[in-house]
């Protein structure tokens, strides 16, 4: 049986915590406090933006995100500053375990594909610079959709993208929104909660399965 694996990039994939050590230099000790205001504030952008039906790319979210960010520390971004840390959403760095995560599911019969609010272009660089857009089948970007996650209609574009034919098919995802509104759209999903502190919302819908990292996949589909 054919089983198809959807993998949210930010923040599953990628971690976009990444860009920490570069805001030091603008907020100092509250850098990590200001790289997870600009990244609520970057999903609350894309969720008004789609339920508005009033669509931008995803790196537009991204750049109003740092603008309203910066204003609410009160820091001064000057230009050069901020395209540095617009820049640097295009490298990010991998979780720990995604490379080895990946790799286990290489030889299993499983169709991997990366499945992304981002733009093609910057999700292929991403994806590239972290070295491993060689694990998946073809990268699904929401861009051509003009829409976002967790619209249903970003779930059905995926499987026309990926042309699953009604096949099984997991979204695997860190963020909540995306891994409730998978199910809601008839999607199994995995939430990867890797950290215990991580909070699924209490909701009447809850993941198909929680793993704490992508290593437990090979475990469960690795024979697969
Ligand atoms: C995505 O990569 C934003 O995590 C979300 O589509």
């Amino acid at each position: 049986m054919t089983i198809f694996f959807a993998f949210d990039v930010y923040g599953t994939l990628i971690d976009t915590a990444g860009v920490t050590d570069a805001l030091k230099e603008q907020v100092g000790s509250r850098a990590a406090e200001f790289a997870a205001a600009w990244r609520d504030k970057q999903l609350e952008y894309s969720f008004r933006r789609a339920l508005m039906q009033n669509y931008v790319d995803f790196s537009v979210c991204t750049r109003q995100a740092l603008e309203y960010t910066a204003r609410v520390f009160r820091i001064t971004l000057e230009p050069p500053a901020q395209e540095r840390l617009l820049a640097l959403y295009r490298t990010l760095p991998t979780f720990p375990d995604v490379a080895p995560g990946l790799a286990q599911l290489r030889q299993s019969s499983l169709r991997l594909f990366a499945f992304s609010n981002g733009h093609p272009a910057d999700l292929e660089s991403l994806l590239q610079t972290a070295g491993i857009r060689p694990f998946f089948e073809d990268v699904v970007s929401l861009y051509p959709a003009r829409t976002f996650k967790p619209n249903p209609a970003a779930y059905a574009y995926f499987h026309r993208a990926a042309q699953t034919g009604g096949s099984e098919t997991w979204l695997i995802s860190s963020n909540p929104f995306d891994v409730i509104g998978a199910i809601s759209a008839g999607m199994k999903a995995a939430w990867v909660q890797r950290s215990p502190a991580a909070i699924f919302d209490p909701w009447e819908i809850a993941p198909t399965a929680t793993i704490t990292s992508l290593l437990e996949l090979g475990q469960i589909f690795g024979g697969s």
